[in-house]
């Protein structure tokens, strides 16, 4: 539990809302009209203009309202105080891939932490035009309306969703195993291109479970909030407790928890899964 007020809880949810929400609008003006898209850490991970300039309006959001806080923002790196005991994780465009390709799924998430745990998140889909927030002990919405995970018990009458990270091509550890697996043993495994949609799908219950290796805390801060509110569970693959800063997790409804940490412990490699 939080040691904050609901009223101070409140005064974080709407900076996180201003901030979600300025970033959004650029993501919409800006759409289909790129003219700069590079290359960044490896083929394939790219970096528009908007990512870039939707993060400057968040950091001027973050800077009028909460100065004194410290941020981690995927294309600045760690900004302000650090000794600070509040830290935002900041995307200002999670689904840059699908963006710099005129594919429509995309979001915009900012995430609050208080010594490591995420209190207060925010994540804005322009293209649905869904806002997902919650802060601790105050609940999840969509749009203002109280939102909650699905019910789902079996694993094989699952809808899941994952994902891929950049440095899939250099490592044998990239998920392609896994996504195999579990799409043998579910109704599905979606690859949304965006882990804050991901996450708060799941949150939203039109998603059963979610699980990803080699993603960043702006990927996940805000939605690991939205998801627990909304009545979710997250923690590391095996069950024990998520280290945010470890790139792996495994977010659920809580019913498939189990089984599907289970299924991932256990996915045999890629070659005999269905020998
Ligand atoms: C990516 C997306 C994608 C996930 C990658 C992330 P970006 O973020 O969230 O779904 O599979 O691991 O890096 O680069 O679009 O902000
Ligand atoms: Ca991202
Ligand atoms: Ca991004």
């Amino acid at each position: 539990m939080s040691k904050h007020s609901p009223e101070q809880l409140q005064i974080f949810l709407d900076v996180a809302t201003e901030a979600v929400m300025a970033a959004g609008a650029i993501l919409q003006e800006r759409w289909g009209k790129l003219t700069n898209i590079e290359e960044k850490s490896r083929p394939g991970d790219l970096v528009t203009e908007v990512d870039r300039l939707a993060e400057a309006e968040i950091l001027k959001v973050l800077r009028r309202h909460v100065p004194e806080h410290q941020i981690l923002a995927e294309e600045s790196g760690k900004l302000g105080e650090l000794d600070s005991e509040y830290l935002w994780a900041i995307d200002p465009l999670d689904g840059t891939t699908n963006y710099a390709h005129g594919y429509p799924v995309a979001a915009v998430s900012a995430g609050l932490l208080f010594e490591g745990v995420p209190i207060v998140g925010a994540v804005y889909n322009p293209f649905r035009n869904e806002l997902l927030r919650a802060a601790s002990g105050l609940g999840a919405t969509c749009n203002r309306r109280p939102i909650q995970v699905s019910q789902t018990k079996e694993l094989s009458k699952t809808i899941l969703v994952t994902g891929f990270a950049y440095d899939r091509r250099e490592t044998t550890d990239n998920n392609y195993a896994e996504f195999c697996y579990l799409t043998h043993l579910t109704q599905g495994v979606r690859r949304s291109g965006s882990a804050a949609i991901d996450i708060t799908d799941v949150a939203c219950g039109r998603i059963d479970g979610y699980w990803e290796r080699g993603i960043s805390p702006w990927d996940i801060v805000a939605g690991i909030i939205i998801l627990t509110e909304a009545g979710g569970k997250v923690t590391a693959y095996d069950g024990s407790p998520l280290k945010i800063e470890s790139g792996r997790i495994l977010a659920t409804n809580g019913q498939i928890h189990n089984s599907l940490s289970k299924a991932l412990v256990e996915t045999p490699p890629l070659a005999n899964w269905n020998s």
